[in-house]
């Protein structure tokens, strides 16, 4: 059964179309000239993950003209992050690479103290002490890259204070959809989320910042460029991914998911075999026979889909791979045993990477 998409900030579920979104939301789809701006871009960009976006032409153009550029994306913290998560920061970090930029991220453990029940303060610190270490593991150049909790790093509220004077409460209510039940620490929010989005503006002054999000945070964006003329800032820019189907093949792999639906970054090798294994959506044939004579079905395949979303880079060999399944020469069990390879050796060298992260945090965390 089909269920109608719902894409806003605090749900996302049902069948996304997503150039429905584009129509809807008002962005660009991402064309072949922007692509071709970006020298090393990452799979993500390559491969259409990130399919639409707001002003990067004009974020690309300003980097042309050798004027200051950055990237911010922040981060909700959860209990532990997966491999779904790191989709925006794995592309911050081809930008910093790339374009030598700042980058900033936020870690919203108000956000999700407002809007999850039941979450105390303490844990979602906690929460947000957590997943920094996965953020910084993923290797952002230090003298180049800040992080700062909005419990922590107190000189955010300012700002936020700053952005909430200039949006009104139906503005918010607009665009968010508040409920009349939903404390008013939801209402609030979307202006700290702005303070963010608006940061290394307030810090270093007027100049293009690029937004890496999932596509259901573009209403923060829409409300930050709206009122971004208020301080004669530039207006954001945004670029908008797709969302990364959880193992058994649901449109967002989410915190929320039992744990055998997604792929925690915490996960042992045994554990990702056996999830892989038994829960990976399979786009092969029933039966042995029949695969070999019909051949398997990459495009509703779970495994070859976290190949090409990020975890086989080498477009030939990815190439090769699609074809070798199609045919029926590759295997479920086979195709499934190439993912898991590659998964391990990703999470291998970010476990090592985030024990060093914890010596690292005086070298990127923002303190008031
Ligand atoms: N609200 C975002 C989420 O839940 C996290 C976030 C906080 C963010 N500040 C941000 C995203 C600034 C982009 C820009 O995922």
């Amino acid at each position: 059964m089909k269920k109608e998409g719902v894409v806003n900030p605090w749900e996302v579920s049902g069948d996304i179309d997503y150039n429905k979104l584009i129509k809807e939301f008002g962005t660009s789809a991402i064309s072949d000239d922007i692509r071709k701006r970006l020298e090393k871009a990452h799979p993500l960009l390559r491969r259409g993950i990130y399919f639409s976006h707001r002003d990067f032409d004009k974020w690309l153009t300003a980097f042309d003209n050798k004027k200051k550029v950055s990237v911010l994306t922040g981060r909700g913290p959860s209990e532990k992050m997966h491999i779904g998560h790191l989709v925006p920061y794995l592309v911050a970090k081809s930008l910093q690479e790339q374009f030598n930029c700042d980058v900033c991220i936020p870690v919203s453990d108000d956000e999700k103290f407002y809007v999850k029940a039941g979450l105390s303060m303490e844990k979602a610190k906690e929460y947000a002490e957590d997943n920094i270490l996965d953020l910084i593991a993923l290797g952002f150049k230090p003298e180049k890259t800040k992080i700062f909790q909005d419990f922590v790093y107190t000189d955010i509220y300012k700002y936020a204070a700053m952005c909430a004077k200039e949006i009104t409460y139906s503005e918010a209510k607009g665009i968010f959809g508040l409920k009349p039940e939903n404390n008013i620490g939801w209402s609030f929010y979307p202006a700290m989320q702005a303070a963010h989005i608006l940061f290394p503006q307030f810090k270093n002054g007027k100049h293009m910042t690029v937004v890496p999000v999932g596509i259901d945070q573009d209403p923060f964006i829409r409300l930050t460029r709206d009122i971004a003329e208020s301080f004669n800032f530039d207006k954001p820019s945004a670029l908008h991914a797709k969302f990364i189907p959880s193992l058994s093949g649901n449109s967002k792999m989410s915190s929320s998911d039992s744990t055998n639906d997604v792929i925690y970054l915490t996960d042992s090798p045994e554990e990702v075999k056996k999830k892989i294994n038994k829960y990976a959506f399979s786009g092969g044939k029933d039966t042995l026979e029949e695969h070999r004579k019909l051949g398997g079905n990459p495009n509703i395949d779970v495994s070859f889909q976290y190949l090409r979303i990020m975890f086989e880079p080498d477009d030939k060999k990815l190439a090769q791979i699609e074809k070798d399944y199609k045919s029926g020469k590759l295997l479920s069990g086979e195709l499934k045993s190439i993912l898991i390879e590659k998964i391990n050796a990703f999470l291998k060298e970010h476990q090592k990477a985030r024990e060093k992260a914890k010596k690292e945090l005086e070298k990127f965390i923002l303190k008031s």
